[in-house]
């Protein structure tokens, strides 16, 4: 079966799929019936799924493809989620569920995973070891995402590396967009409540004010970067909101804040949680004031492999797409792909759309033209890459 035949015919079943899968988005956790229609298209495909939902749900799943020789196991992944956004595009496929869009473009990740399994089927024979092919759900849930959970089902045992990929808005319509090392920073929450004490407004000296606390807390906080920051690798802390009192003349008991921490090193990330636990405690005592921290590790960075990376690179220019990559920036955005490379060799890249509205906004849209090129390379992957990792 000619290749290229096999990816043109593969790209059209996934742009039919991938507009069934926008008129129906579901939200993290919920995708009980992008799960089915995916399954259901393998079966069609005669290709067998190994392993229904996740976390004891019925979202995602993953599918093997065996080769007739032996070798590594290649997993690829694709998120199936969608996200809590009202789409304003008017287009023939617009979501049919009030409040939930595919406004990331995971429905064209599924898609393409899908065309993947199409085309490696029409040439199984040619597979050195395995493939399995990765539906995870609930990519952007935040803390308790899809990831870890299929790290924690034992998802990855006998894997030897992982690859993803995930559509641009931003980036020039065509091209691939990759970079070895750390790619995107990881994404941590905090949430502090501050106990002071109420009272009337016209007799603070007798009550203690958490506002207080909470305004020397923005200081003590935003100056982590740089003055304990490595200037050399960027941070963020930021915040997000500060909630308390409801009248002119009341000293409330207690004031709320949170937010996020993204950090581009592992060292710097490791650290914050003692920083965090030193200044909000510390800066509570001056106050006269107690405080409870939370501190939740949520997405790692995103690194990519180096030597992985460099294949990716080489597998392109052998399929003649070469002309397309662009070296990608490093990101403050996350992704909870991290999780994989944390455990086996990983590496992640972008298809740029060249479409103007961002990602998560209602005007988002996937240029259907991005399946194809999805299709060719992964599939171009997946097939390489028995052969140039052997394994016995
Ligand atoms: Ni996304």
């Amino acid at each position: 079966m000619d290749m290229n035949d096999s990816v043109k015919r593969a790209s059209e079943m996934a742009t039919e799929l991938r507009h069934e899968l926008h008129l129906h988005p579901e939200l993290p956790w919920c995708e009980v019936e992008t799960t089915k229609k995916v399954a259901a298209k393998l079966a069609e495909l005669g290709v067998p799924v190994i392993k229904m939902g996740f976390k004891g749900t019925q979202c995602g799943l993953i599918a093997e493809i065996k080769g007739a020789k032996p070798g590594p196991v290649l997993m690829v992944r694709a998120d199936i989620d969608a996200l809590p956004v009202t789409e304003n595009e008017d287009l023939p496929y617009r979501s049919q569920c009030d409040g939930v869009m595919h406004a990331c473009g995971h429905d064209a990740h599924t898609a393409v995973l899908t065309g993947v399994a199409q085309v490696l089927k029409e040439h199984q024979d040619e597979i050195c070891g395995s493939v399995r092919l990765l539906f995870q759900p609930a990519e952007e849930a935040g803390p308790g995402s899809g990831a870890p959970a299929v790290v924690a089902d034992g998802a990855l045992e006998g894997v030897d590396a992982i690859i993803g990929e995930h559509v641009q808005s931003m980036q020039e319509a065509g091209t691939i967009g990759w970079k070895k090392g750390p790619f995107m920073a990881s994404a941590d929450t905090w949430d502090i409540v501050i106990h002071g004490k109420g009272g009337h407004g016209s007799r603070p000296h007798s009550s203690v004010n958490p506002m207080l606390c909470a305004a020397a807390l923005v200081h003590a906080l935003t100056a982590i970067v740089p003055q304990e920051t490595n200037a050399l690798y960027p941070t963020v802390v930021g915040i997000g909101a500060i909630k308390a009192g409801e009248a002119r003349n009341v000293i409330p008991d207690t004031c709320t804040m949170c937010g996020t921490v993204r950090c581009s090193n592992m060292d710097e990330r490791a650290a914050m949680p003692g920083r965090f636990e030193r200044i909000v405690k510390g800066t509570a005592a001056a106050w006269n004031c107690t405080a409870d921290l939370n501190y939740q590790m949520v997405y790692p960075v995103t690194v990519n492999d180096d030597d992985l990376t460099q294949w990716v690179l080489d597998v392109t220019k052998a399929e003649g797409l070469g002309d397309r990559l662009v070296e990608r920036e490093f990101a403050m955005g996350s992704e909870d792909f991290s999780y994989y490379g944390e455990k086996v060799p990983a590496a992640y890249i972008n298809l740029g759309m060249g479409t103007d509205a961002p990602h998560h906004s209602p005007g988002f849209h996937v240029d259907d033209a991005v399946i194809e090129l999805g299709v060719k390379l992964m599939s171009a992957l997946a097939l390489d890459y028995g052969k140039s990792h052997p394994k016995a």
